[in-house]
């Protein structure tokens, strides 16, 4: 396969004081309460090793695997769940934590579905809000970046499974 012409879009430094900043930002709204963290696998997974490592209130962890199907670039709306969170969420105060919302399929689903589990309380952070091709009403509470449109890898971020471990976010130039 020929590599794919990319550029930098988001430098690592510029990455680490966004994930900073959320930190800071949960830290503060928690108050000290305990939070249990949800990554989305696998999209989040560095965003998420770095982002528990910026929050001072005490954290658990656990993870979600969704899949939605649809073109190389493009998710179709129809979500599966390939593996569930593992810990109750009742009572508890939640962050879905997220690599990137598009369309908003992806987190409509997953919101909808955390919250027949009665958490005390059920709130969204997502590194990467992309907003242009929104299909879904939903907003997240934390954001890291805000985006127009464009594809990107690095950082978590796949395209056909490669390039997650690129440690600056790249925008991929299709065609
Ligand atoms: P949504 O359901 O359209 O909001 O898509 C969310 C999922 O699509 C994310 O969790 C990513 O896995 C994937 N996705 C959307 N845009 C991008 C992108 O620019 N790069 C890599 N993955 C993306
Ligand atoms: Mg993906």
């Amino acid at each position: 396969m020929p590599k794919p012409a990319m550029k930098v879009l988001y430098s690592r430094e510029f990455i680490a004081e966004q994930v900073e900043r959320l930190g800071k930002e949960i830290s503060r709204d928690y108050h000290g309460r305990e939070i249990l963290l949800a990554g989305v696998l696998k999209g989040s997974f560095l965003f998420f090793a770095d982002l528990v490592r910026a929050i001072s209130s005490p954290v658990v962890v656990d993870f979600v695997r969704l899949a939605s199907y649809g073109s190389e670039t493009r998710s179709s709306g129809i979500v599966e769940m390939r593996k569930d969170l593992e810990i109750p969420l009742q009572g508890r105060d939640v962050i879905i934590v997220e690599d990137i919302i598009d369309s908003g399929n992806t987190l409509e689903y997953l919101y909808h579905h955390l919250l027949q589990r009665k958490p005390r309380s059920l709130k969204i952070c997502t590194l990467i809000d992309k907003r242009a091709l929104r299909e879904v009403p939903i907003e997240a509470d934390y954001v890291g970046i805000t985006m127009d449109e464009g594809f990107i890898i690095g950082y978590g971020l796949d395209h056909d499974e490669r390039y997650r471990n690129l440690p600056d976010i790249h925008l991929l130039q299709e065609g």
